[in-house]
């Protein structure tokens, strides 16, 4: 029901190709006017193309606010607005292509309120508040989920035109693409080749016994508790980039026998996962897998971000009040709630009997032996980390904000950030400065989310300021998920790479200088990744 199977897709594609000619042509059209905007700044012609054709005619009065500047900005509400309102534009055609005529009438009466509420707002020069944008931005959103599920490929075709503009803008400033709502979605929509590979490892999984039996003894193993070897962990539910991640970090060890990797995955992908690490050779290296459910120590009463889950007021600031329960239940756990996400924060609980640890993310691909970095010296600090401050945008101010006397009492607004991704932690040293209960503290401050908006990165900056010690930068280069133009010789020389951002390499609208790179860590020939991702 989900996706439409290829047979029915094929009559359509003639038509399907003719509009996709008109939608590149409008794209491009819009990405010349951005561009030539970007060089000129004349003012009044980024209104057209961003707002459409029912844009303000006449000049605009500025006052307190410059609209132009406010529409350029990448954490304002008319600039969420005006991205959601140009992909609802563009599934509108699609909707209407596949005569479904009420999900176009939704969308075109939802677009329509979103031209008046930017329009009023650059009359009366004052920018867009949240109240006024939160109900528009979670139907919208609601309703791009609606056609970007029935449309699944459409809606890639479309992503990758629309990242030619984000190139563009890129070059003024990369941090807009990461935050773009519209990247957000689509990186988040799991593609139809990895649901069937889940589907048919899970069915391996009930099927076979011996596999559960198998599990079971490698749960009891002693060298998943023993600190002469190398520990790692992983928390996630893509269980192909969860592989890539073993297997290039096996692939480039000197001693694989050595190594231990932890995995946490979630109640739905556990037996996928389970049969994958079984059934495939990861050169004698230990992998352990574990069910975030069977955490029952991690509850409402003990970790804040699970009551915030929970609580119906921190979902209706995302979705309206109004709209929770009509949202589908997929919708009401995306990435930024998830908690698979959050177990970072829980390492030491989760291995109490470990002294050290190296996380890693599952969008990086490690290209050296990692080994060594058991032996740095973290001068007493808990987390080893590389600083991201080379870029000026990566400062403690623009993750957190320091109009609150709590935050600016206590910390330097000029500090600088540091990545997620690949850190070695000392699981000893965290545990004697608390720093899940630091944590704890600003996760709670946060309930009304005036600190930070979204994800982990924010209260890690707080939890473990002091904490951090820099790495050097070739441990983990960034941005191949985002960058089109990072230096080969730096890829070369890193241990790590990071595909942070949306063009994450299993997607279709991956990078492509980059794909190979992740993609030679995949056994090709498996059977089920011949019949789920090539065929
Ligand atoms: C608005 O911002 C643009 C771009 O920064 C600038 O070129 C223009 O002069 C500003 N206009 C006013 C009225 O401040
Ligand atoms: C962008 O918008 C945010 C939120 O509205 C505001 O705090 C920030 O100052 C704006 N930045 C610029 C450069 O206008
Ligand atoms: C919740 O977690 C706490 C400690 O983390 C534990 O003591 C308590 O028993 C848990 N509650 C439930 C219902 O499992
Ligand atoms: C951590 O917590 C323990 C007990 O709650 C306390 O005794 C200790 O002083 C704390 N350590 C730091 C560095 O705050
Ligand atoms: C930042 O903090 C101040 C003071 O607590 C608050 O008034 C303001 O709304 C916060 N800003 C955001 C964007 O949440
Ligand atoms: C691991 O990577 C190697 C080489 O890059 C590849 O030949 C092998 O098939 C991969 N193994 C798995 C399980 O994907
Ligand atoms: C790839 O998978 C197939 C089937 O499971 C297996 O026979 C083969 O040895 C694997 N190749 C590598 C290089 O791991």
């Amino acid at each position: 029901m989900r996706r439409r199977p290829a047979e029915y897709r094929r009559p359509v594609r003639r038509r399907l190709s003719q509009w996709i000619w008109a939608l590149i042509g409008m794209f491009l059209i819009a990405g010349l006017v951005l561009f030539v905007f970007l060089h000129n700044h004349p003012e009044d012609q980024v209104k057209q193309p961003i707002m459409g054709e029912h844009a303000i005619k006449e000049p605009i009065k500025h006052r307190g606010l410059n609209f132009t500047k406010e529409i350029l900005n990448a954490s304002s509400f008319s600039r969420q607005l005006a991205e959601q309102m140009t992909l609802a534009k563009a599934y509108v055609i699609i909707a209407k292509e596949h005569n479904n005529l009420h999900l176009a009438w939704e969308l075109s009466k939802k677009i329509r309120s979103c031209q008046l509420l930017l329009s009023k707002a650059a009359m009366r020069g004052e920018p867009i508040t949240v109240e006024e944008a939160e109900p528009i931005i979670s139907s919208l959103s609601y309703l791009i989920f609606k056609a970007q599920d029935a449309h699944y490929d459409i809606a890639t075709t479309m992503m990758t035109m629309k990242s030619h503009i984000q190139a563009l803008e890129e070059r003024t400033n990369a941090a807009t693409v990461q935050s773009t709502f519209f990247g957000q979605l689509v990186a988040e929509v799991l593609p139809k080749s990895l649901h069937c590979l889940k589907i048919k490892l899970i069915n391996d999984w009930l099927k076979q016994l011996p596999l559960q039996n198998h599990a079971e003894e490698k749960r009891n193993s002693p060298r998943v508790v023993d600190n002469n070897l190398y520990h790692f962990c992983i928390f996630s539910d893509n269980i192909l980039a969860t592989s890539v991640v073993v297997n290039s970090t096996v692939c480039n060890a000197d001693h694989p026998k050595q190594l231990v990797f932890h995995i946490v995955t979630d109640g739905i992908s556990y037996g996928s996962m389970q049969a994958w690490f079984l059934t495939n050779d990861f050169k004698g290296a230990t992998v352990e897998v574990q069910n975030i459910e069977e955490f029952s120590w991690l509850n409402a009463s003990y970790a804040p971000v699970i009551k915030q889950i929970l609580d119906q007021d921190s979902r209706a600031y995302y979705f309206g009040a109004d709209q929770v329960m009509k949202v589908e239940p997929k919708l009401r756990n995306p990435k930024y709630l998830s908690l698979l996400n959050h177990l970072r924060f829980y390492i030491p609980e989760i291995y109490p009997l470990l002294e050290k640890i190296v996380f890693l993310d599952d969008d990086v691909v490690v290209q050296k032996d990692l080994t060594r970095l058991f032996s740095l010296d973290l001068h007493g600090n808990v987390n080893g980390a590389v600083e991201t401050c080379l870029e000026t945008f990566h400062r403690y101010y623009k993750y957190i904000n320091f109009s609150n006397p709590v935050i600016s009492s206590k910390f330097d607004p000029q500090a600088c950030g540091w990545a997620f991704g690949m850190n070695v932690f000392d699981l000893i040293a965290w545990r004697k400065e608390n720093v899940t209960a630091q944590y704890h503290y600003w996760q709670e401050q946060n309930a009304d989310q005036t600190l930070w908006k979204l994800g982990t990165l924010p209260p890690a900056l707080l939890a473990f300021y002091g904490l951090t010690e820099p790495l050097d930068r070739r441990w983990h280069v960034l941005g191949l998920g985002y960058d089109m133009n990072i230096d080969d010789r730096l890829i070369d020389s890193a241990a790590v790479i990071h595909f942070n951002g949306n063009m994450k390499p299993w997607l279709k609208l991956a990078i492509g200088r980059y794909k190979p790179l992740w993609e030679r860590y995949v056994n090709q020939s498996h059977p089920y990744y011949q019949d789920c991702v090539i065929s």
